[in-house]
């Protein structure tokens, strides 16, 4: 069955859309927390689930190597292992291994690598990547690929793009052969039970595999990406290669030239951005989901995304502010902690100044997509 993406209103090229996964009916266009290592740094689950974030990402890099997939196979997969009863997208590993740089080898075959934590060496293919995502149970996976750096000349953009679509083929067809088997499945009992019940709803939908867009900052390597990865037919199409150092105006120009060869009717999705304003901008040119480290990042250091702009909570000039973060946040942080308390937690280093930042700066980006849908269907 291939996924049911339904729009429901366009507004100039922006799309208000109900993307429906295996664990959960995401509302488009949407914001993804990222919880690398199975955990969105310094927020538990169940305080997602009251931000109403629908969908996570995971990465298949990091949860490969530790705890390992087979593993988490074993625990009942991703969502039962970390009690997450909605959606999760998986990352292939393509980004997180070319982010390694000198600890890797490119062949076609695959990708030698040396893991960050104790330096053993690896091995990555497209058909691996395939089995530790389906391992995991991801709703949705992503097609191994190679992230064009920056700057990178014609050729080389040329020769990354081509292995790219070979290994997206390979990652397509292997997916497709094996997506089924989730053999955790009919293992019963344990605490994680109640998040498989939870999706009873959505049983008998299948993972989705979403293929990735590259060529670097070349718009006829773009469209050519983007028309070769279309003919194979995925329920999805990611445009990766940006925020790798570029300037801000070369990405919404590389999106800009990218939208126009995906096809309309399935969602479309940017990975690693970007700023509130960003995410706005894009998804008012018709971007369907997002994802970024940033609000999560930058709370650990200080940095609250508000309306009223940035603001960087360790600033002496909070230490005796008995306002709200952000005045027109509702977040159960705004709603009852002030800046000079987050000041004083931040400054003392405190664990719990993490969760709180974090929390708020989640809300905002949740609820600045919701207003996005909003107003895509107010106009
Ligand atoms: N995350 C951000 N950019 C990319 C990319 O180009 N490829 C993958 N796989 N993940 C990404
Ligand atoms: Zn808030």
């Amino acid at each position: 069955m291939s996924l049911d993406f339904k729009i429901l209103k366009t507004r100039g090229d922006a799309r208000r859309a109900t993307m429906t996964l295996p664990h959960a009916a995401v509302e488009t266009p949407v914001f993804m927390p990222v919880g690398t290592v199975a955990s969105v740094k310094a927020v538990p689950q169940h305080l997602l689930e009251e931000l109403d974030a629908r969908i996570i990402l995971g990465n298949t890099y990091h949860l490969y190597l530790r705890p390992g997939h087979e593993l988490i196979r074993r625990m009942g997969g991703l969502h039962r292992f970390m009690s997450w009863p909605r959606a999760l997208l998986t990352d292939s590993g393509g980004f997180q291994v070319f982010s390694l740089n000198a600890l890797r080898k490119v062949t076609e075959e695959g990708v030698e690598f040396r893991s960050h934590l104790d330096g053993s060496k690896h091995f990555f293919s497209p058909e691996h990547s395939m089995d530790v995502q389906i391992a995991l149970g991801s709703d949705i996976a992503m097609a191994f690929d190679e992230c064009t750096e920056y700057p990178a000349d014609y050729e080389r953009a040329r020769r990354s793009l081509d292995t790219t679509l070979r290994w997206a083929e390979r990652s397509k067809r292997h997916f497709d052969a094996h997506k089924n088997e989730r053999p955790w499945e009919q293992s019963v009992g344990g605490r994680g039970q109640g998040v498989e019940d939870q999706a009873a709803c959505f049983v008998g939908l299948t993972p989705n595999l979403f293929g990735i867009v590259q060529g670097g900052m070349y718009k006829d390597l773009r469209r050519e990406s983007a028309e070769r990865l279309v003919e194979m037919d995925f329920p999805g199409y990611a445009i990766g290669g940006l925020s790798v150092g570029e300037p801000r105006e070369l990405t919404r120009e590389v999106i800009a030239e990218t939208l126009p060869y995906l096809p309309a009717d399935k969602p479309r999705y940017v990975m690693g951005v970007g700023y509130p304003d960003e995410i706005v901008e894009y998804a008012s040119m018709g971007v369907d989901m997002m994802d970024c480290v940033l609000p999560t990042r930058a709370a650990r250091h200080g940095l609250l995304f508000t309306s009223e702009g940035r603001l960087n909570i360790k600033n002496k000039k909070f230490a005796e502010d008995q306002g709200p973060p952000d005045p027109e946040c509702s977040c159960m942080v705004c709603r009852r902690y002030t800046r000079a308390y987050l000041r004083h937690l931040m400054t003392a280093q405190e664990p719990l100044s993490a969760v709180l930042n974090t929390v708020h700066n989640l809300a905002f980006y949740l609820e600045t997509m919701a207003k996005v849908r909003a107003g895509i269907i107010g106009g």
